[in-house]
C-alpha cells in the first residue's frame, strides 16, 4: 500500500458504478462521434474498422488495465503513481517518463479538443434555434434548417471557420466549462457530470440510431463498416490510423486512465471494469458509425468528407429527413455531453499533478492550466483562418503539409500516445514487480496469463512496429 497516499477522501469515486461511468465518459467522446467516422470514412471503411477492433482487443484493452492499475496502486497523480510503482518495484524512477510524455500529450490534445467542442456548441445553438423555429411554425417534423438550401447549410461550417472571433469565443466557453467542472473536484464535479450526462448520452444515441436505421440507408452503412476491402488494410497509413484511433478513443497513453484509476476503491475489480469500459467505448464508436453513415448514404453524400463529416455532411443530411430538426439538435447535444465528460479527464491529469507537486489549490491549478490550454489552442483554432499557411512540423515525415490543428492532432495521437503506451507496456510487462501488478489486476489463471502475454509481448512489438511504420512508410513500399 502507498506509504503516503496523496489522494484525499473527497477525491474518490463514490461507487464502482461511478468509476465505470466516469471512465467510460472519458473514453466516449468526440473520438467516437467525430474522429472515428472521419477516420473510417477516409481510410476505406471496413478495413479500418477491422484493424481498429483488432488494435482494441490486442493492444488497447490490455493497456487500459495496465493504466488503471498503475493509478489505483499509486493513489497519486499520473506521474506520482508511475514513479511510485517503479520505486516499489526497485526499478528506475525514470519509468515515470511514460506519464510525463502522456501528460504533455493529453494537455496538447485538450488544446484542440476544446476547439472542436466549440464547433459542437456552435451547432447546438444553431440547430437549437432552428428547432425552435420549426416548433413555433407548428412543424415538429420538419427537416433540419428547412428554410435553407443544402448549399446554405453546408456553409455554416465554413462561415464559422472564416470568423476567428466566433471560433475563439466558443473555444473559450468550452475551456471555461471544463475548468469549472474540474475545479469542483472529483466527486463534486467530474463524477456529477458523468453520472448525469452519460446516461442521457446513451439514451439519445440509441434514439438516433433507431431513427437512422429506419430512415437512412442502413444496409449500405453496414456494408461500408463491416465488409473490409483487405487490400486497403495493408496500407501503413491505415494501420497507423487505426492504432492512433484506438489510443485516442480509449483515452490511453496519456494517463487519463491512470488518473481515474487513482480514485478507484480497493474493492473495484480492475480487470473486469477495464473490459466493460473498452467494450462500451468500442460499442459506442460502432453505433455512432451506424447512426451517422446511413444518413450520409441515404442522401447520396460521400463518407470520406474528413473532419467536416459531422459538421457539414450530417446537418445537410438531416435537412431532407422528416424530424431532422429534432434529431439534428439531439445529435449535437449528445456530442456536447460526450465532449464534456472527456475534456474533464484531459484536464484532470495535469490538475492532479500540479496540486500534488506544488500543493496548489485545485481551483487555481485548473484556472492556470485552462488559460494555458486556451492559449495554445488558439493555434489550432486560428489554423483554419488567420494561420492557415503555417506548417509547424516540416521535419517529421508525413507531417510536412499539416497545419497546426492536424499537426497537434497527428503528433499526439499517432506518435506521443503510442510512444507512452509502448513505455507503459514494457514497464508493466517487464520491470514492474510482478506480484504487485498481478494482485492489482484482480485476474487469475488463464486470463491473467493471456493479459501478461499481451502486455509483455504483443503490445510492445505491435506498437513499436506500427510507430516505426508510421514514420517510415517506405519500408512497406
Ligand atoms: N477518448 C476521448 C474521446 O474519444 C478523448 C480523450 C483522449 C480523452 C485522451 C482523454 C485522453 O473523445
Amino acid at each position: 500500500m502507498a506509504a503516503n497516499p496523496v489522494v484525499p477522501g473527497s477525491a474518490r469515486w463514490s461507487s464502482r458504478a461511478a468509476f465505470v461511468l466516469a471512465a467510460t465518459g472519458s473514453a466516449v467522446g468526440l473520438g467516437n462521434l467525430w474522429r472515428f467516422p472521419t477516420e473510417a470514412g477516409m481510410n476505406g471503411g471496413g478495413a479500418f474498422v477491422a484493424l481498429y477492433i483488432l488494435c482494441v482487443l490486442l493492444i488497447a484493452a490490455p493497456l487500459l488495465l495496465a493504466e488503471t492499475l498503475i493509478g489505483r496502486h499509486g493513489q497519486r497523480s499520473t506521474i506520482g503513481s508511475a514513479v511510485h510503482l517503479a520505486r516499489e518495484s526497485g526499478a528506475s524512477p525514470l519509468w515515470g517518463s511514460l506519464a510525463v510524455v502522456g501528460l504533455i500529450a493529453n494537455t496538447l490534445i485538450l488544446t484542440f479538443y476544446c476547439v472542436v467542442a466549440g464547433w459542437v456548441m456552435h451547432f447546438v445553438i444553431s440547430s437549437g434555434s432552428d428547432l425552435i423555429g420549426a416548433l413555433a411554425g407548428g412543424n415538429a417534423l420538419a427537416g433540419a434548417y428547412a428554410d435553407s438550401s443544402v448549399a446554405e447549410i453546408r456553409q455554416i461550417m465554413p462561415a464559422l471557420f472564416s470568423d476567428p472571433t466566433m471560433m475563439v469565443v466558443w473555444q473559450a466557453v468550452f475551456v471555461a466549462l471544463t475548468v469549472f467542472i474540474v475545479a469542483r473536484g472529483v466527486k463534486g464535479g467530474i463524477e456529477v457530470a458523468a453520472v448525469w450526462l452519460m446516461p442521457t448520452f446513451f439514451l439519445l444515441l440509441l434514439g438516433i440510431t433507431i431513427y437512422s436505421s429506419i430512415t437512412g440507408d442502413f444496409a449500405r452503412a453496414v456494408n461500408f463498416l463491416f465488409a473490409p476491402d483487405w487490400s486497403a488494410a495493408f496500407q501503413p497509413g491505415v494501420i497507423n490510423a487505426a492504432l492512433g484511433q484506438a489510443f485516442f478513443s480509449l483515452s490511453l497513453g496519456g494517463g487519463a486512465m491512470i488518473a481515474y484509476g487513482a480514485y478507484a476503491s480497493r474493492e473495484t475489480k480492475l480487470g473486469e471494469t477495464s473490459g466493460i469500459i473498452a467494450f462500451a467505448d468500442t460499442g459506442v464508436a460502432i453505433i455512432a458509425g451506424l447512426a451517422i453513415f446511413p444518413i450520409v448514404f441515404s442522401v447520396g453524400l460521400e463518407p470520406n468528407a474528413g473532419p467536416t463529416l459531422m459538421f457539414q455532411t450530417l446537418p445537410a443530411a438531416f435537412h431532407s429527413m422528416p424530424g431532422g430538426a429534432i434529431v439534428g439538435f439531439a445529435f449535437f447535444v449528445l456530442a456536447l455531453f460526450a465532449a464534456i465528460t472527456s475534456s474533464v479527464s484531459l484536464l484532470e491529469i495535469s490538475v492532479a499533478w500540479v496540486t500534488e507537486r506544488f500543493k496548489a489549490p485545485r481551483t487555481l491549478a485548473a484556472l492556470v492550466i485552462g488559460l494555458f490550454v486556451f492559449g495554445v489552442g488558439l493555434l489550432s483554432a486560428l489554423s483554419f483562418n488567420l494561420l492557415a499557411d503555417q506548417r509547424p512540423l516540416p521535419f517529421i515525415p508525413g507531417f510536412e503539409n499539416f497545419g497546426w490543428f492536424d499537426a497537434i492532432d497527428g503528433i499526439t495521437s499517432k506518435l506521443m500516445l503510442p510512444l507512452s503506451g509502448l513505455i507503459t507496456a514494457i514497464f508493466i510487462g517487464w520491470f514492474a514487480d510482478k506480484r504487485l501488478v498481478n494482485a492489482e489486476t484482480d485476474l487469475s489463471g488463464g486470463v491473467l496469463k493471456a493479459w501478461r502475454f499481451l502486455i509483455a509481448f504483443v503490445c510492445p512489438l505491435a506498437v513499436g512496429a506500427i510507430l516505426v511504420l508510421g514514420l517510415f512508410p517506405q519500408i512497406l513500399a
